[in-house]
């Protein structure tokens, strides 16, 4: 491991893509069979949406947005059922973070620079010893532009909104493919058009395809190349 000023570099393994690629389950998968932290960056944008929804901060609210994201008092744990838990000032707020709802407002919060600018100290702090899988959309291009590697993962347009769609149906929440397909289109639009920190490949990204691949052979994947850094 390459060392910086005496101290030990911790590794970073970085997985960037569009809504419903697999990359939150490939890199859940990667991070357990490592033994490294994980870091759901969507997770943070999502809270910043239920926190303004809670405290009434309108969505346009520039500088009302960046101050919650700064202040976000969240802990993210696991339950006894070893089902994940996401606490915002103490209290269970996991499925609103996982909704749709909360989904669309990440990526309404997700374009204001002063969001992204107060989550990032707090994204970087993640990276702590023996390494850390960090999912999002910039994790390679703004966050950890320095990772030891950059995965690129991606599926069919169709392909992501047929899993969406499954998650939400196992859920018990009402919705038609029809929607899914919808919702999916538009946040990709907004997430690859928006001027700061937009969703793109690294330049030394490695692209995956994960279409029509089960998850345990673009989990091996992953865990191949990382075997090679
Ligand atoms: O990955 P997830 O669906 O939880 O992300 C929700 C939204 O948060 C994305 O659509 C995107 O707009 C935003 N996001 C982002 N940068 C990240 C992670 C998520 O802009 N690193």
């Amino acid at each position: 491991m390459s060392r910086v000023a005496g101290q030990a570099r911790v590794p970073v393994l970085t997985i960037d893509g569009p809504s419903g690629s697999g990359k939150g389950t490939i890199a859940r998968q990667v991070a357990d069979r490592l033994g490294w932290h994980l870091l759901d960056s969507g997770a943070l944008y999502r809270l910043v949406a239920v926190d303004a929804e809670r405290k009434a901060v309108a969505l346009d609210d520039d500088e009302g947005l960046a101050r919650l994201a700064a202040h976000l008092d969240v802990e993210f744990a696991i339950s006894a059922d070893g089902s994940e838990q996401i606490l915002l000032e103490g209290s269970d707020v996991t499925g609103a973070v996982r909704s749709e709802e909360a989904g669309i407002g990440a990526s309404g919060v997700a374009v204001i620079p002063a969001v992204r600018e107060a989550l990032l100290g707090r994204q970087r702090a993640f990276r702590q010893a023996p390494g850390l899988v960090a999912d999002g959309r910039d994790m390679g291009t703004q966050v950890f532009a320095d990772a030891d590697l950059k995965v690129f993962l991606t599926a069919s347009a169709d392909e992501r909104a047929k899993r969406r769609y499954k998650q939400l149906k196992d859920k018990g929440i009402d919705v038609s493919l029809a929607a899914v397909s919808r919702d999916i289109v538009d946040r990709d639009r907004r997430d690859s058009e928006r001027s700061v920190a937009p969703l793109k490949p690294a330049e030394d990204a490695r692209i995956l395809d994960s279409s029509g691949k089960p998850i345990e052979e673009v989990t091996q994947t992953v865990l191949d190349w990382v075997s090679n850094i």
